[in-house]
């Protein structure tokens, strides 16, 4: 599923955050937003990912715009395509690993012996093999965004936006973040990251910076 911003601006308290920028992120791709601390990453990811709306401008997702999709529509979208893979987001800290893995996902019975299989299988993925009864809130801040990339490994989402995701791991870590986005995007997820890992930006297909102005050009009395 295509995700596009066309000329979208965000104002907060008076400060244009994002000025009239447009991207487009693609099945099968890995989109990275680069660019220095306060230059709008985090922003742009949520207004892909309708966490936050524009103040000008069109957001899309696939044919259909989606700048005004009220509150119901935009928790569908979320329930049905979307793997966030955010430090401070989505995790329900008193549930259980297993709960946070699962959460969307499980019937009244609970998981059936298959999905119990999966979510032993994401879980090694990730480094947290045995780990799935402890309490959420336990984890450190690292293990936490690996239950969230356990969770987006889970739901096979077509949409993976990720903030920082590599932010604060140790090497093996964040290769193994690295090499998750790499495989979601070629299994046809639309993945979106923010970022300013140099690594991270030469593992995405494309490239957008922000904050930054183009060249000027050079002028006739200079040449
Ligand atoms: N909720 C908010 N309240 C006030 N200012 C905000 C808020 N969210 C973002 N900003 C401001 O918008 C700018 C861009 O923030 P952000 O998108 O988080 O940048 P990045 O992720 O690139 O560091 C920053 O100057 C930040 O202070
Ligand atoms: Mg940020």
């Amino acid at each position: 599923m295509q995700l596009r911003a066309e000329g979208v601006s965000v104002v907060i308290d008076g400060k244009p955050v994002l000025d009239s920028v447009s991207v487009q992120a693609e099945p099968g791709r890995m989109l990275v937003l680069a660019g220095k601390s306060g230059s709008g990453k985090t922003t742009l990811l949520n207004v892909l990912g309708l966490l936050r709306r524009v103040d000008t401008g069109t957001v899309l997702v696939g044919d259909q715009n989606a700048t005004k999709w009220n509150d119901a529509r935009r928790r569908r979208f979320w329930r049905d395509h979307v793997a966030f893979v955010f430090q401070d987001y989505g995790l329900i800290e008193e549930s259980s690993v297993e709960y946070n893995v699962t959460v969307g996902r499980r019937g009244i019975l609970g998981l059936r012996p298959a999905q119990r299989e999966r979510v032993n299988q994401v879980l090694s993925h990730v480094l947290l093999s045995g780990r799935g009864k402890e309490q959420t809130a336990r984890l450190s801040g690292g293990e936490k965004q690996r239950v969230g990339l356990a969770r987006a490994m889970f739901r096979g989402a077509d949409i993976v936006l990720a903030d920082e995701p590599t932010a604060s791991l140790d090497r093996k870590n964040r290769e193994l973040v690295i090499n998750f986005l790499i495989e979601e995007a070629r299994r046809g997820a639309t993945v979106v990251v923010a970022t300013h890992d140099e690594d991270l930006m030469d593992a995405g297909d494309d490239l957008i910076r922000l904050g930054e102005q183009p060249a000027p050009e050079p002028s006739a009395v200079e040449r």
